[in-house]
């Protein structure tokens, strides 16, 4: 019997395939739209880089203040086993990233390629996989930050064009929101609760994560949000300590980072009886859990999905001749291989 994790592992790949199909007019698309994925979504500067990086456990967004994400970032991250870790671009097949820092560095580098140096955002996803021994498989989507107003050199037009980004991401059935507040702001002007609320209005994809916690102002504090008083979600919401600007200066590393978080919870008056349901690493746990509970519920019609799209991949093989050279035909037939392992891998996990 498959276990859950090589499957998870497996729906990433069929994820990418089934992109690559989509950006050439076939039927993928469809199965894409099928799998679960997970969106962070949040006003700029809330957090987002931050809380991505921390559950991949590894420094490699660009960051900045003002726009830094301008299109959006699907991030696979896959569990090794080896002790192996690298990453790898779509836009760069075979070339494995061993240093992070070229990684931040290609992702800045290829948004300017599409958007130009401008202050322009572009809806053409980024595809980056992530394969370590210290990640929970998932598939992640950092989108630009939501804002209220354009900035010099911005067409006026940017407030809502990113918005209407977010929305047609966070809008599917099949997405998992994860909506990032700032806890030294309100929660109730939050614009990703407000845009999470909009598109999933019981709450039930939706997993509200409060970041900067550190910065209130003495004598407040966000218990009551982090206990659902505030702002009621059927996920429980999880409160995060991400490194400061200061901490980044100083170079910090994600493994400090995250002591440092955990010390936090645990010595805090505030929030230490909420210490083991807070923090990076118990976010990434949560988050892993649900994406597997959703895909055991959508297994019968996946099957179903994927039988109808072998059937489609194999009438339009027929159409263009099997492969003899990489081709688009050479490309549908690695597509076709692997929703037969999906297939088969999906079977055996039904047995
Ligand atoms: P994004 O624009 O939403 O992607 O936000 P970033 O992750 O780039 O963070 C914006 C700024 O806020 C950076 O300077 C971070 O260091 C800082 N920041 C993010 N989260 C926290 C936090 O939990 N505590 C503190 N003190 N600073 C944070
Ligand atoms: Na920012
Ligand atoms: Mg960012």
């Amino acid at each position: 019997m498959a276990t859950m994790t090589s499957l998870i592992g497996l729906i990433n790949k069929i994820q990418r395939a089934c992109t690559v199909l989509g950006d050439h007019g076939g039927e993928g698309l469809s199965l894409w739209e099928a799998l679960p994925s997970v969106a962070v979504v949040g006003g700029q500067s809330s957090g987002k880089s931050s809380v991505l990086e921390s559950v991949v456990g590894r420094d490699f967004l660009p960051r900045g203040s003002g726009i830094v994400t301008r299109r959006p970032l699907v991030l696979q991250l896959h569990k090794t086993e080896n002790g192996q870790e690298y990453a790898e671009f779509l836009h760069l097949p075979r070339k494995k990233f061993t240093d992070f820092a070229a990684v931040r560095k290609e992702i800045a580098d290829e948004t300017d390629r599409i958007t130009g140096k401008s202050k322009q955002i572009s809806n053409h996803p980024i595809h980056l996989s992530i394969y370590s021994p210290n990640v929970v498989n998932l598939t992640l989507i950092d989108l630009p930050g939501l804002t209220k107003v354009a900035v010099e050199g911005q067409q006026e037009s940017i407030v809502q064009d990113i918005e209407n980004m977010v929305r047609s991401y966070v809008e599917k059935e099949n997405c998992i929101i994860l909506a990032i507040s700032p806890a030294n702001q309100d929660i109730a002007t939050s614009d990703a609760i407000k845009i999470a609320k909009e598109v999933d209005p019981s709450g039930e994809r939706t997993f509200g994560v409060v970041t900067k916690l550190d910065l209130m102002d003495k004598g407040t504090n966000a218990v009551d949000v982090l206990e659902g008083r505030q702002y009621r979600l059927q996920h429980p919401w999880v409160g995060i300590v991400n490194r400061s600007q200061a901490d980044i200066n100083k170079n910090v590393d994600m493994i400090a980072a995250r002591r440092k978080e955990r010390e936090y919870f645990e010595t805090s008056p505030e929030y230490g009886h909420l210490a083991h349901k807070m923090g990076s690493e118990y976010l990434a746990k949560l988050l892993s859990q649900h994406l597997e509970q959703v895909i055991r519920q959508k297994i019968p019609s996946i099957i179903a999905l994927i039988n109808k799209t072998i059937d489609e991949l194999n009438a339009e093989l027929d159409r263009i001749g099997r492969p003899i050279a990489v081709d688009s035909g050479a490309q549908l037939y690695t597509i076709l291989e692997l929703c037969r392992a999906f297939d088969k891998v999906f079977k055996e996990h039904l047995d």
